[in-house]
């Protein structure tokens, strides 16, 4: 089966300092539909940077994309950008909720920017069924300050499943929470690969990335995989 994305050899070297530093070194990731990746680092190793890669916000120095059979190693910002939309939903430790609106709103919002205005009612459609998913339907009309910190990330899960993503990129996203919270976050996110979406989880906790299909460390510029 055609992996979701395969990265191949991908470099990222930092440069405006002194000496370019490489940060990636040649890193292969590959994920399939269905299927959950963590990826494990220590603090500075490049996880982010990573992400940043494979969600389109970066570009690497050297190595090949391929999103589907596409590859998209050297797209344009601007297609890179509505890929970005459409192919990716991003969760963060921190939520980035808009606090005035509600959690209905708040995830209306990712609908509104990657497609243009849906009708009224198809809108609600979506915006409810992705707060279903996440556990939190019953929360459609609470502003995030009145909810707890799992119930927003469960929010902000919601945001970037509307849009029904092929792949779900989650940059700590238990950082902000408790241990009981975190556990129940990991859950929402893993279940999303059941309807088919590749997740990539960068995580510090060993438990939540041992509850995905594979687990992979980063590591002087590199990734590989961890025995479970
Ligand atoms: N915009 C930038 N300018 C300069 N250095 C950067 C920039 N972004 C990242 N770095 C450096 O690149 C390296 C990798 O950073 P990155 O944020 O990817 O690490 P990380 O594994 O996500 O760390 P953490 O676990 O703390 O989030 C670090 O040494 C960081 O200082
Ligand atoms: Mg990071």
């Amino acid at each position: 089966m055609t992996p979701l994305i395969q990265l191949t050899g991908v470099t990222k070297i930092l440069k405006g300092q002194k000496t370019p530093r490489t940060i990636l070194d040649g890193v292969d990731l590959t994920v399939h539909s269905g299927e959950g990746v963590a990826v494990l680092g220590r603090s500075g190793s490049g996880k982010s940077t990573l992400l940043s890669l494979v969600g389109l916000f970066d570009r690497a120095d050297d190595g090949q994309y391929l999103l589907g059979e596409r590859d998209i190693t050297r797209l344009p910002e601007r297609k890179a950008a509505a890929l970005r939309s459409a192919e990716f939903g991003f969760v963060f430790q921190r939520f980035f909720l808009l606090k005035h609106l509600t959690a209905a709103q708040n995830v209306a919002m990712a609908l509104v920017n990657g497609q243009g205005w849906l009708p009224r009612r198809k809108r609600r459609a979506k915006v409810l069924s992705a707060l279903d998913r996440v556990g939190v339907a019953h929360l459609a009309k609470h502003k995030p300050p009145k909810l707890s910190g799992g119930e927003q990330q469960r929010v902000a899960i919601a945001r970037a499943l509307v849009r029904e993503p092929k792949m779900l990129l989650a940059d700590e996203p238990t950082g902000a929470l408790d241990t009981e919270t975190g556990n129940l976050v990991i859950d929402v996110l893993h279940s999303a690969t059941k309807d088919g979406c590749g997740l990539v989880l960068v995580t510090h906790d060993w438990e939540h990335a041992s509850r995905m299909e594979r687990v992979l460390r980063l590591e002087d510029g590199q990734l590989r995989e961890v025995a479970v």
